[in-house]
């Protein structure tokens, strides 16, 4: 019959051996990490969320100087609405970049740079006031959403085919208010802004 004190060193011998496999474990995960963050797939993602991380935060800035040279009420709404959407944006990108363990870094975007410029040319070039200077900026501002919709449906699917799972639902919150706000500028255009712009001189 074992002593009492040959099954405490028995079990000790047993936890000792399961500290080791959860060391073993553990070591495991943090090489599998290490694996993946080394892949390139898993750097393209990245680099392709520093890139929308700077993208939004221009176009944040661009919406508010939308907002104000708009000449419909309807229209600056819109402005003003997407403009507070784009900051849950930015603060969901940060969350991301958290999620999969790196530090949230800007990279100059520069479709977005261009596609703001021509938003600002379409401003230089229209009558403030006018119907037409709305027509201008609706199709400014669905290029940038249209933008947005590819980057975050491919990121999306890039987040699900690597396991991020969280990541992936957040991004995809940020696809839908993307379409929401190109399909509410489609209709704001074709109801109202187009036709009255046709009438003006
Ligand atoms: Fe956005
Ligand atoms: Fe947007």
């Amino acid at each position: 019959m074992a002593t009492k004190t040959e099954n405490n060193s028995a079990s000790a011998g047993k936890k000792e051996q399961e500290n080791l496999s959860q060391a073993n474990l553990q070591k495991q995960a943090g090489n599998q990490e290490q694996n993946m963050k080394d892949s390139s797939l898993h750097k393209f993602f990245v680099d392709a969320l520093k890139d929308i991380y700077f993208a939004e935060d221009a176009i944040l800035d661009a919406l508010g100087k939308m907002e104000s040279a708009a000449t419909t009420e309807e229209l600056k709404e819109v402005f003003e609405d997407h403009q507070l959407q784009t900051k849950k944006h930015i603060s969901r990108l940060e969350k991301v970049f958290k999620l999969i363990d790196e530090t949230p870094e800007k990279k100059e975007c520069k479709a977005i740079v261009g596609i703001i410029k021509e938003g600002e040319d379409i401003i230089n070039s229209t009558e403030a006031g006018s119907m037409t200077r709305d027509v201008g900026l609706i199709i400014a501002a669905q290029k940038v959403e249209h933008y947005e919709i590819a980057t975050y449906g491919g990121l999306v699917q890039l987040a699900i085919t690597m396991n991020h799972d969280k990541a992936a639902d957040l991004l995809d919150r940020t696809l839908e208010e993307e379409e929401e706000t190109d399909l509410l500028l489609t209709e704001i255009a074709e109801t109202s802004i187009n036709v009255d712009a046709e009438q003006e001189d």
